[in-house]
């Protein structure tokens, strides 16, 4: 089977998420199959070599040419879409309005359906029902569409499937139902894209037309499948997803184990870190925290519970709710460190807590892949609040590191973290069931007294989240499961 991985962005080159990590790593563990990576080249990547193939495309009515650069990198077969549109952008992948992002995702999915004539896969011969494209999200839920409206009585492609991931619900790519005159669809078409406004209107929205069309759909945990069909999951799309309940699975993410492991870890190799393993986990850890601690000028003190935030400044990750529960913090015995970026009032908000507690609270704004993997490696809790949390992966990654979570109890948090029983010694971590800063500091009270009293317990959940697991390979299984079941049974969109 060939399967074409296609994303707007893909760790290392292009990463600004969990996306990204996911576009790097799944790939990787699915390369055995014949599989490549379908990405846009938003900057110079040194690795591939140029294939030769241009082509031009409609888009908004102007012709506009790509480019397509092959490359094997670590196994995975790759495709690099180059266009002036996305090298505009490298610095703010998503960067400009609503319709230019639109107008770079249509391009992106009209030249990553085509990808097989003008890419040939090595050799592999693309037979029938043998194609399968992996879209992901919003900025490619458009492929589906192009795949039924365009492709399905050409050659290869005349038995090619699709399957639709979703990472995140909350964007959509909605917009005036105008907007659908850009995307060079037949006027049929139309229905697809339109979603009524419980407030009255309707409005163009890309998800919608993709999860109607692929021929299944997959997201990225099973909490997080029970919670889309809800009318406050949905994010106004439960109806549809109900609809396509049938085409409907649920698989947790992995992670890289090449990456985010704290034996082999790049970043834990200088500046008083050092790399650890469960054997070493005791050494390892103090080491690691008082290097963090001497990095960020925090008092070095080995015994003082070190407590880390990592992740986007925005409403999805509840990080206010860290800000509301200040005072509490404040009270303790506790070293909290935040790294982040995003919303400008909450990154004043890291800024201005830093300030005021000097000598226990650092925020550090901005995204840095190495502080990320040095503050999973030297904090002892890492606290995860999200509203709702598709997958999540920093909680994955703090588990491998012998770092243990408290989170709220949502989506593949609560698939992945089960809460710790102290009677019968199981459980990875603590979690809390709503949002709210009371039931946050009320479990995080709960991990603290186990951190400091009950040293045995505290290093079986240590040993408990080391010794999972986590890599992509169990969830490689199940993706080849439903994208064989896309082969014999597809959605019959026929317009
Ligand atoms: C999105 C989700 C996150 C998930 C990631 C990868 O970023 O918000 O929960 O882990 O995608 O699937």
């Amino acid at each position: 089977m060939n399967i074409l991985f296609v994303a707007a962005e893909c760790g290392p080159w292009s990463k600004t998420g969990g996306l990204g990590d996911v576009a790097g790593a799944l790939p990787k563990a699915l390369a055995r199959r014949g599989h490549r990576v379908v990405v846009p080249m938003y900057g110079d990547y040194p690795e591939p070599e140029y294939t030769g193939v241009r082509k031009r495309y409609k888009v908004d009515g102007q012709d506009i040419e790509v480019s397509y650069y092959h490359a094997y990198i670590d196994g995975v077969d790759f495709v690099f879409i180059e266009c002036s549109l996305f090298r505009h952008c490298q610095h703010n992948i998503y960067g400009g309005d609503r319709l230019e992002i639109l107008k770079r995702m249509i391009l992106f999915c009209k030249a990553a359906v085509e990808v097989p004539w003008h890419v040939p896969c090595g050799g592999v011969c693309y037979g029938d029902g043998n194609l399968v494209f992996i879209a992901n999200d919003w900025h490619t839920a458009l492929l589906p569409v192009y795949l039924k409206a365009y492709y399905r009585d050409h050659g290869v492609m005349k038995y090619a499937r699709s399957v639709l991931v979703v990472h995140n619900i909350a964007h959509q790519g909605r917009g005036p139902v105008e907007n659908f005159f850009h995307a060079d669809l037949p006027e049929q078409y139309l229905d697809l894209f339109k979603l009524y406004d419980p407030v009255g209107g309707e409005h163009f929205n890309i998800f919608a037309a993709g999860l109607k069309t692929a021929d299944r759909v997959v997201t990225v945990s099973h909490g997080y499948a029970w919670e889309l069909k809800t009318s406050e999951g949905g994010w106004g799309l439960h109806e549809i997803i109900n609809d396509n309940d049938w085409k409907f699975r649920g698989i947790v993410n992995g992670i890289d184990t090449n990456d985010w492991n704290p034996k082999l870890d790049v970043y834990l190799q200088s500046d008083g870190y050092t790399n650890y393993s469960l054997k070493t986990l005791k050494t390892g850890k103090t080491k690691c925290k008082a290097a963090l601690q001497k990095e960020l000028g925090l008092p070095l003190r080995p015994k003082v519970p070190v407590i880390a935030f990592i992740g986007r400044l925005d409403h999805q990750k509840g990080v206010d709710l860290i800000g509301d529960a200040m005072p509490w913090f404040a009270s303790q015995d506790v070293q909290l460190i935040m790294l982040g970026s995003g919303r400008p009032d909450l990154e004043d908000m890291l800024r201005r807590f830093q300030g005021q507690y000097q000598d226990k609270v650092r925020g550090w704004v901005g995204f840095s892949v190495k502080m990320a993997h040095r503050i999973t490696a030297g904090a002892d809790i890492l606290l995860m609040p999200s509203r709702f949390e598709p997958c999540g992966l920093n909680q994955l990654y703090a588990m491998t590191y012998g770092t243990v979570p408290v989170v709220h109890a949502v989506g593949g948090l609560r698939d992945t973290v089960t809460q710790f029983d102290p009677f019968k010694e199981t459980g990875h971590g603590w979690t809390f069931d709503r949002a709210e800063p009371g039931k946050l500091t009320n479990a995080l009270g709960n991990c603290l007294n186990t951190y400091w009293n009950h040293e045995s317990s505290w290093e079986g959940l240590q040993m408990r989240g080391m010794t999972q697991d986590l890599s992509w390979d169990n969830a490689a299984k199940i993706y080849e499961e439903v994208l064989v079941a896309a082969k014999y049974q597809c959605t019959e969109y026929m317009l």
